[in-house]
């Protein structure tokens, strides 16, 4: 099978699209076809072993070179052999899942638990876009900000992969919702459900004179103690992400909020999607939202599999709103 294969830390110019043996699923798992992958900044930092001082702490970055060999964490395709005791997928199945490596390949193998049916109304594209971001945002808004209808919530960073959900699903569990992006991309934060859309480029946000129940910081522009300023007394800000850097950032950021949010009266906490437990089940609530469409993924840009490189260095460019998919 052709994949994209990572022999050291580097740009997306470094990775290598090669032949290696296609996979074979061991007991409880499944082998899926491809068909759809995106981009998310997870995968490049992986890739470039950035912030370094990830690569000092036990996980996947990996201390010296790359742990995984193949990177891309966002997959749909269709169910190829299934493994000894799998027992909800038989082949020809449409999926989708959220990993944490191997999805920049023709196949991979996937534990059964983690993967759930596509939506029946999206194409392969469409349900590309939906793991790491949309589920990112589910977590933020409905498990650590703990959202409640008729609560006003702010997103930070609303035009983009995780953003452009975040803005849907504060609608969908009934909250109002309002947006920070650069002005090109208000509309599209507008259209999403957004009551108010702030300019990053012309207002400071942490200055607009609205109090909100639940911030959602995926951008990480501003520290805490400014962020105050539109939290009401019991609001909360959730820490999704943050601006990246070569050796400290967006983990820097990212501690130096938690450890400012003890200090303070509301609530700060972190959402982390990559480890967080109940995938398939929180899949399965995002299949359902868009089966009755209350979410739509927002696709910014496609490319083939071919150009697979050039996706993630536009999307580390930070000019694609919504997600960058790529088809195989
Ligand atoms: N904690 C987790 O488990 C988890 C999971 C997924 C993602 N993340 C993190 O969340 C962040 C966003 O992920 P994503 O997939 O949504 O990325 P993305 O698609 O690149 O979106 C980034 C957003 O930030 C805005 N932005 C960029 N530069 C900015 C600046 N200087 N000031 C204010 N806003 C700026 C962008 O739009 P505008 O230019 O329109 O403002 C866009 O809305 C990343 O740091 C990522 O690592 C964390």
């Amino acid at each position: 099978m052709k994949a994209y294969v990572q022999r050291t830390f580097g740009g997306p110019g470094d990775l290598e699209l090669t032949d290696i043996p296609t996979p074979a699923p061991a007991a409880g798992e499944v082998l899926v076809r491809v068909r759809a992958t995106s981009v998310n900044p997870y995968d490049w930092h992986l890739l470039r072993g950035e912030p370094r001082v990830a690569r000092l702490m036990p996980g996947l970055v990996g201390l010296r070179g790359p742990k995984s060999a193949i990177p891309g964490c966002d997959l749909a395709g269709q169910v190829e052999a299934t493994g000894p005791g799998v027992t909800q997928f038989r082949p020809g199945d449409d999926v989708l899942a959220l990993v944490s490596h191997g999805c920049y390949a023709e196949y991979l193998t996937v534990p059964e638990a983690l993967l759930a049916r596509m939506p029946g109304n999206t194409s392969y594209e469409q349900a590309a876009a939906v793991p790491m971001a949309a589920l990112t945002a589910l977590i933020g808004l409905r498990d650590t900000g703990r959202v409640e209808p008729g609560q006003q919530v702010l997103v930070n960073g609303a035009s983009g992969g995780v953003g452009t959900f975040a803005v849907q699903l504060a609608r969908a569990f009934g909250a109002r919702a309002d947006g920070v992006c650069r002005a090109a991309n208000a509309e599209l934060v507008r259209s999403l459900g957004a009551d108010t859309v702030i300019d990053r480029g012309t207002a400071d946000f942490t200055r607009c004179g609205k109090r909100y129940d639940l911030m959602l910081d995926i951008a990480g522009t501003r520290q805490v103690p400014a962020c105050r300023r539109v939290l009401s007394p019991a609001g909360t800000m959730v820490l999704i992400g943050g601006p990246a850097g070569r050796w400290l950032q967006p983990a820097g950021h990212v501690f130096a909020a938690m450890a400012m949010g003890r200090l303070v009266r509301q609530r700060v906490a972190l959402t982390d999607t990559v480890t967080g437990p109940d995938r398939q089940e929180n899949l399965r609530t995002l299949a359902k939202l868009i089966e009755d469409g209350r979410l739509s993924p927002v696709i910014g840009a496609r490319y083939p599999f071919a150009r697979l490189p050039q996706a993630i260095a536009d999307q580390e460019s930070g000019r694609i709103p919504g997600k960058v998919v790529i088809t195989l």
